[in-house]
């Protein structure tokens, strides 16, 4: 019978490039947390996602089961500490510490700033920066013990550039930023290394009904690319693979961008436009 065939974000690695690793991804089984899971589960490592809803495992799971794959999952909100401090025990004790831990969970909308409720600024900002933290504090904890393990923690750009409508979310990147490269010189001493992605748009369900509900807007992105095209979350994970992966040994308190261009400044010129040598010809 012919091997299946790999995930995309799996293909330029060696088989095996995880094996023996274990892996959390929270938000792991839809968008791109399910794209970097299946990746890394494709590669050999166990992979446990955890997420709110129970309902969100499902497919994650059943590929798992037809391909093979190692892996489990759990629900969990971010947000609370004892429950991640719980988690964090019950897998030390069955699989040891993680050596790798991926914050992908994330909420997100776009609402204008003045608008913002309480509630929604602290929802939002719960899940991201203080799930990040909680996540990095208590598998971190464990992997510090360890002496090895990466963590890679998922942003935005709109983290340093700005953009109308998500205070709450550009807000929370940027602390996740700045959690990122303040634990990667903690942590460096003891064998951890700590990086960010920040992934230009991309297709997904999740952004498709909270950040874009109508395709006029993802046509205004694709235009606004210099690529002309979105980015993919296969794309994107391809790139999560690799900061985990033992070929980024030395990279640490790294931000790597995965947007086709899309957030560098244009200034004068719209992308595809013919820019003119000597203002003449
Ligand atoms: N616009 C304005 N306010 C919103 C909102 C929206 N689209 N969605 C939620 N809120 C507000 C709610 O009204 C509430 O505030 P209020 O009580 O003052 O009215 C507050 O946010 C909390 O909402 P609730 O639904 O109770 O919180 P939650 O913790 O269950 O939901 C969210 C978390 C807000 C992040 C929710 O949007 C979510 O789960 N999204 C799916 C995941 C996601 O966004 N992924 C990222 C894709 S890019």
């Amino acid at each position: 019978m012919a091997e299946p065939e790999l995930p995309a974000a799996a293909r330029a690695f060696a088989p095996g490039t995880f094996a023996g690793r274990t892996a959390l991804v929270t938000g792991g089984g839809t968008g791109l947390g399910l794209a970097i899971s299946r990746g890394l589960a494709a590669l050999g490592a166990h992979v446990v996602i955890a997420s709110r809803s129970s309902a969100h495992h499902a497919a994650f799971l059943e590929q798992a089961r037809a391909r093979g794959w190692s892996a489990e999952a759990h629900v969990l909100d971010v947000r609370e500490a004892a429950d991640v401090e719980r988690l964090a025990g019950a897998l030390r004790e069955r699989l040891g510490a993680l050596d790798l831990l991926v914050n992908n969970a994330a909420g997100n909308f776009v609402c204008p700033a003045e608008r913002l409720s309480a509630r929604a600024w602290r929802a939002v900002l719960g899940i991201v920066l203080d799930g990040t933290f909680f996540c990095s504090r208590y598998f971190g904890r464990d992997m510090l013990e360890a002496g090895r393990g990466a963590i890679l923690n998922v942003v935005a750009t709109y983290a340093w550039t700005g953009m109308p409508g998500v205070v709450h979310s550009a807000s929370a990147k940027a602390g996740v930023l700045a959690m990122t490269r303040t634990l990667a010189v903690e942590w460096a001493r003891f064998g951890l290394r700590v990086n960010a992605i920040a992934p230009g748009p991309f297709h997904s369900e999740g952004a498709a009904a909270n950040l874009w509900p109508d395709d006029g807007v993802a046509q205004r992105i694709e235009r606004a690319s210099p690529q002309g095209r979105m980015v993919e979350a296969d794309e994107v994970a391809a790139h999560a693979l690799y900061l985990l992966s033992p070929a980024a040994a030395s990279i640490n308190g790294e931000c790597l961008v995965v947007d086709g261009g899309l957030s560098l400044g244009r200034n004068l010129w719209a992308p595809g436009e013919r820019v003119r040598a000597g203002g003449g010809r």
